[in-house]
């Protein structure tokens, strides 16, 4: 079955379509187009994802991207279809142009091959996940398709589930249930236990910062551009090369505590603080930082990751999530796991996965329709704090 997917919960416009096929043991994902447009060179003079610019980026591209994902996965044909549109207006009355470009391009093809349309609906920026809702919600009453609303945090979860074979296609095999989730992105923090297929239980979240976020700001002070999680991760595998061993620490938060929160706010600012002491800063000095502080956050996510193991009888472990892109974190989840927890199988993304996608978006979509969690366009909405625990 084919699977259109929409993806604007931040700073990607990212469309997918997939022809996902079922197997004895999991899915397969033929991957028939995944245009991206990435907002992180704008955002970039402000440090961070500027609400209002990404609405207007969303608004200004996502039907190109429609069009382009269609068009390259030979899904589109051309035809004058006559709507009446009366029936979606309302879901762009402020967006006239978004509407347009919307009604423009529907009315110039036929209705497309898809069997459903997937779209992030939670967590996320609102005016953003918005965008990407109602478009969704437009084209299911227009094209009369079935409509899936996604969790930003299952694609994640999924994301890394799945792997990329040689043809260049995706699989999702079965899993060996539970699966423990370390899910580490810009916006959150949290461990989730997934016990039965697509059922989850939060065990444990950041109380401030979330781990990618605390990667950008640090990477700020040290006068990085957005986003500074690569930026980080490029100085301090510098420094590793050269075998740097940090001269000063930073606060592990939390990690002794007895439960399987975070906390990166505290570390951050006393990055702050030790930078503020410091004459000047130099190009070494920033790898040691940068070092020091990828250090602190892997020994954290790592701590509380085992604790989370042993006290549940995960037979997996997977990461997701952009910080899940981190070299550092991969190699020592790795080693760990192999070395503490042989029997436990490990997961994680490939790296094209890691960072915000509409693919993950596409294979969520697949399980969630195969589960019946069709949505009316009606009362699909954008929720800006969704979870993945029910
Ligand atoms: O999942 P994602 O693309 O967007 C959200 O859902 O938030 O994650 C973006 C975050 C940013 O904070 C970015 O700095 C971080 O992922 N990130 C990394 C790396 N690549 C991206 N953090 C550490 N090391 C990386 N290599
Ligand atoms: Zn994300």
């Amino acid at each position: 079955m084919k699977i259109l997917a929409i993806e604007t919960s931040c700073d990607e416009t990212a469309v997918a379509v997939v022809d996902a096929t079922e197997s004895e043991d999991g899915a397969c994902f033929e991957i028939l187009a995944d245009p991206l447009v990435s907002q992180s060179e704008l955002h970039r003079e402000y440090g961070g994802v500027y609400p209002t610019l990404a609405k207007r980026e969303h608004a200004k591209n996502l039907v190109p991207l429609i069009e382009k994902a269609l068009g390259d996965g030979g899904l589109m044909v051309s035809s004058d279809t006559a709507y009446d549109f009366a029936s979606i207006e309302e879901l762009f009355s402020r967006e006239p142009e978004l509407l347009a470009s919307l009604q423009v391009f529907v009315s110039k093809v036929s209705v497309p091959d898809i069997d459903a349309i997937a779209v992030t609906c939670g967590p996320g920026l609102p005016p953003a996940l918005w965008l990407g809702v109602n478009t969704a919600r437009a084209l299911a009453i227009l094209w009369n398709k079935p409509l899936v609303g996604i969790n930003h945090m299952e694609g994640h979860l999924l994301a890394g589930l799945t792997k990329e074979l040689a043809d260049g296609s995706m699989r999702l095999a079965e899993q060996r249930l539970p699966v423990l989730g370390l899910l580490i992105s810009g916006g959150h923090t949290e461990l989730v236990l997934m016990d039965s297929w697509l059922s989850y239980k939060l065990l444990g979240e950041t109380k401030d910062d979330a781990v990618g976020e605390a990667f950008d700001k640090v990477a700020r002070m040290l006068g990085l551009p957005y986003p500074g999680g690569p930026e980080i991760s490029k100085l301090s595998e510098r420094a590793r090369e050269r075998g740097v061993r940090p001269s000063f620490s930073f606060p592990r938060p939390m990690m002794h505590e007895d439960n399987l929160d975070f906390s990166f706010s505290g570390l951050k600012t006393s990055v702050m603080y030790f930078l503020k002491k410091q004459p000047t800063l130099t190009e070494a000095l920033k790898e040691e930082v940068a070092l020091e502080f990828e250090n602190a956050v892997t020994e954290v996510l790592w701590k509380k990751t085992r604790d989370a193991l042993e006290n549940s009888s995960a037979k997996t472990l997977v990461i997701g999530g952009g910080v899940s892109a981190n070299k550092h974190i991969r190699r020592v989840f790795s080693e760990n796991m192999g070395a503490e927890f042989p029997g436990v199988s490990f997961e994680i993304p490939e790296t094209r996965l890691t960072t915000d996608n509409a693919l993950m978006i596409a294979i969520a979509g697949y399980f969630r329709f195969k589960n019946r969690d069709v949505i009316s366009p009606e009362e699909l909405t954008a929720r800006s704090n969704l979870s993945l625990a029910a």
